[in-house]
């Protein structure tokens, strides 16, 4: 049996959140993209729901996340919108939609607040995206951050490994957290960065530190649902925790289903009319 504590919250927002980080309380954060997945996920208590730009890669097969547009992006949201209760929802602004020009974030951000009812949005970077982030903010709308590996700026990085090992890089990222706590953002996922520059941020930081193969000493964990069941069987990162086999489950269930048909065993006279 699961040991999951359900808090008795009937809603999750920025405001809790912030709570959690004061009280020491871990934030849980999954991804989803879809009615039925969200709805399981929701009911089990999770605090936090992505609608990830990894959508691109996990629901339509890209290589990258660049592809996906704000239109598909409004789609899977909306689905994740129509099956949550109580978790807080953030969606990712999706690259191209924000990038160099701040009023174009606002509109795209404004597509996804009015158009999919989300509670919040996500954007990847520092600095050089400031601007959008205060033009978003000055709407009312709640921003979440995103810096260490951000899978948008994959072809000026060229690989996947672990960021911000070497001191300047880990200085411009200390900088750019402050950034956006400044700003206004309510949190900030942290990915892939050693563990012990993710909890100088997270101590340093007074807004909840979200990590992704960040280690163990930050507000909260965040993973992509089709990882860490077990759907995805080629992305094997160290950060990784798979909590079911998934792919093996439904290959064995399909399997049977088809052995059923070919044989004539399905449907069996209770299953006609
Ligand atoms: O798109 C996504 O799923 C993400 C998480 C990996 C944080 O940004």
């Amino acid at each position: 049996m699961s040991t999951a504590k359900k808090s008795n919250i009937s809603r999750i927002t920025t405001h809790v959140l912030q709570e959690m980080k004061l009280k020491g309380e871990k934030i849980s954060m999954l991804t989803a993209y879809d009615y039925s997945m969200a709805k399981i996920i929701d009911a089990s208590g999770i605090d936090v729901i992505l609608v990830g730009d990894s959508a691109s890669n996990v629901m339509a097969g890209h290589e990258t996340t660049l592809p996906i547009t704000l239109n598909e992006m409004i789609y899977h949201a909306s689905s994740v919108m129509r099956a949550v209760d109580r978790a807080l929802v953030v969606v990712d602004l999706p690259f191209g939609t924000y990038q160099g020009n701040s009023k174009e974030a606002l509109n795209s951000a404004i597509r996804i607040m009015k158009e999919a009812g989300s509670n919040g949005i996500k954007i990847e970077g520092g600095h050089e995206i400031i601007e959008s982030v205060d033009r978003i903010l000055s709407a009312g709308i709640p921003v979440m951050g995103h810096l260490g590996l951000t899978p948008q700026s994959i072809h000026k990085f060229g690989t996947y490994t672990v960021r911000a090992r070497q001191e300047e890089e880990a200085e411009k990222l200390i900088e750019d957290a402050h950034l956006l706590e400044k700003a206004g953002c309510f949190a900030i996922v942290l990915e892939k960065v050693p563990a012990e520059l993710a909890k100088k941020v997270a101590e340093e930081i007074k807004i909840p530190i979200i990590g992704i193969g960040a280690g163990n000493h930050v507000d909260g964990q965040v993973l992509v649902i089709h990882d860490m069941l077990g759907i995805t069987q080629d992305f094997s990162p160290r950060f990784l925790r798979r909590y079911h086999n998934l792919n093996a489950e439904i290959t064995g269930s399909v399997q049977a289903y088809i052995d059923d048909v070919k044989s004539g065993e399905f449907p069996n006279e209770r299953e006609s009319y």
